[in-house]
């Protein structure tokens, strides 16, 4: 039986040995056909979130065009998804918990597409709002299943990349959604712009119902016959039964009925309060603040036509995060959870910063999209460059290193429900977030908005820094081992 590094040693920067170091090296070599399996289910899975989160901008012109719809209706079609997230995320982690990882992105997979033909189809708000709660549910359940899984199934060494693919693949379903939006645009198609996602949700129920199932999961269901065989299937020339011994051995320490309690006992306070607050620092140093009202801000800046601040969304904001993911998928597993953040925080902390004191040029946004007149004066252009940066930075660190470190700091018997509580504190953070800016604008004005999103980035470093061990190249049941050595 393999050992867990002893405390304060350096832990192994690659999987956990195991009896033969000969399989293992061979294991390290290419990836299987089911590991790209699991691979394809976490990029469709992070596609439809960030589409189902990105197409609403597009699509809003002709659906208000449509309905006729008040203010505050536009603003429920706009953000029951985010509701819809907050309490898909809640459940996702209980299903994940039952019915396993894989029939749970199967259901998400299910929701996406029933979601994305209700809104297609609708005929009424009712019916709209409707499908948006079953797309915001399907949106959040993936949220949860989705990284889980990836965490679950990638080698350690690649963990982080897998996760971080989940990341871009959000990125990437954001930025498609804001080209299909500019597409249809002209035609104000906005029931193919929304029921479009039926397709690659379908697609994701199809590759779900094949791909493997969860090894950590079926040994918690008491199932070892069957975790030997996925894990052979995902990691063919892998010495499974050591393997399976660690995981057990993991699950035995943890044995007992879990109730949602646990993930709230002494023990897991430090991973859990590590989950939660990266999850409200992702969303309080304003990302989706910028991501929602990158055109307003545009606007603001200079760029007079609608044609040129949706080119320079799509471009600086939307080009820029998936660009800037790769980076991360690059470097995570290499350099590190705390290099990345830490350096990034540093970048969005500066560029908002700079934002702040170029709107103390530019003045207020004009009101109800009032016409700016000139070409972007040289404060508009250093705040789109500023903004570049701000994207750029969120990218490679609080962006996907987030996500990558909720899903591997809690012990496996309570990682779907803890993991689904840290997901749906940051629903709660984006929606806050998104609901709350133009009121602070109002408030307090630009300039000391986006620097209350600086002052954020500084107390989120500050407390990374003191608070955020490193996690990579670990197994997660060295994790595991890790917060109960601190305890003692
Ligand atoms: C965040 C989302 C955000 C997205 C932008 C994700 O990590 O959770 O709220 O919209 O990054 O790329």
């Amino acid at each position: 039986m393999k050992r867990f590094a002893p405390s304060g040693s350096p832990l192994q920067p690659t999987d956990p040995p195991t009896m033969s170091g000969a399989k293992t090296a061979s294991s390290a070599g290419a990836l299987s056909v089911w590991l790209v399996v699991v691979l394809v289910v976490v990029l469709f899975s992070g596609g439809l979130f960030g589409y189902d989160q990105g197409v609403i901008s597009g699509a809003l012109h002709g659906i208000k065009a449509t309905f006729s719809l008040s203010p505050l209706v536009v603003e429920i079609v706009t953000s029951w998804v985010a509701l819809g997230a907050l309490f898909g995320s809640l459940a996702g982690g209980d299903l994940a918990d039952r019915l396993g990882r894989k029939h749970t992105v199967l259901a998400a997979g299910a929701m996406f597409t029933l979601g994305a033909i209700v809104q297609a189809l609708a005929q009424d708000t009712v019916i709209l709002v409707a499908g948006r709660l079953i797309v915001g549910a399907g949106v959040g359940v993936a949220a949860v299943a989705a990284p889980l899984y990836a965490a679950e199934l990638a080698p350690a060494r690649l963990r982080g990349r897998f996760v971080s693919a989940y990341q871009l693949a959000i990125t990437v379903g954001i930025f498609l959604a804001y080209q299909v939006d500019a597409w249809l645009s002209a035609s104000d198609a906005w029931r193919i712009m929304l029921g479009a996602s039926a397709v690659p949700g379908l697609l994701l129920f199809a590759v779900a119902l094949v791909a493997p199932e969860s090894p950590r999961w079926l040994m918690k269901m008491h199932r070892r016959d069957d975790a030997a065989r996925e894990l052979r299937r995902v990691r063919p020339g892998v010495d499974v039964e050591p393997r399976l011994d660690d995981i057990e051995t993991a699950l035995r320490r943890e044995a007992g009925a879990v109730r949602w309690s646990e993930v709230f006992q002494r023990d897991w306070r430090r991973p859990l309060m590590i989950g939660v607050w990266l999850a409200v620092f992702q969303q309080i140093t304003g990302i989706n603040a910028i991501i929602y009202y990158a055109n307003q801000i545009f606007a603001a800046a200079g760029f007079v036509s609608q044609t040129s601040q949706t080119t320079v969304t799509t471009w600086a904001i939307g080009g820029v995060n998936v660009l800037a993911t790769l980076i991360a998928i690059a470097f995570i597993d290499g350099l590190g959870r705390r290099k990345l953040l830490l350096t990034g925080l540093i970048g969005m902390g500066i560029s908002l910063v700079v934002v702040g004191i170029a709107f103390r040029f530019i003045g207020p946004a004009p009101a109800g999209g009032a016409e700016a007149t000139a070409a972007p004066s040289s404060a508009g252009i250093v705040t789109m460059l500023a903004l570049v940066v701000f994207i750029a930075c969120f990218a490679f660190s609080m962006g996907p290193v987030v996500w990558t470190v909720i899903n591997e700091v809690f012990p496996g018997y309570i990682r779907g429900r803890a993991v689904a509580v840290a997901t749906a504190v940051n629903w709660a953070a984006a929606f806050l977030v998104s609901q709350t800016f133009l009121s602070l604008i109002d408030a307090i004005g630009n300039t000391l908005t986006f620097w209350l999103f600086g002052a954020f980035c500084g107390v989120a470093w500050l407390w990374i820094y003191y608070r955020v061990p490193e996690t990579k190249g670990q197994s997660l049941e060295q994790i595991q081992q890790m917060w109960k050595q601190a305890d003692t």
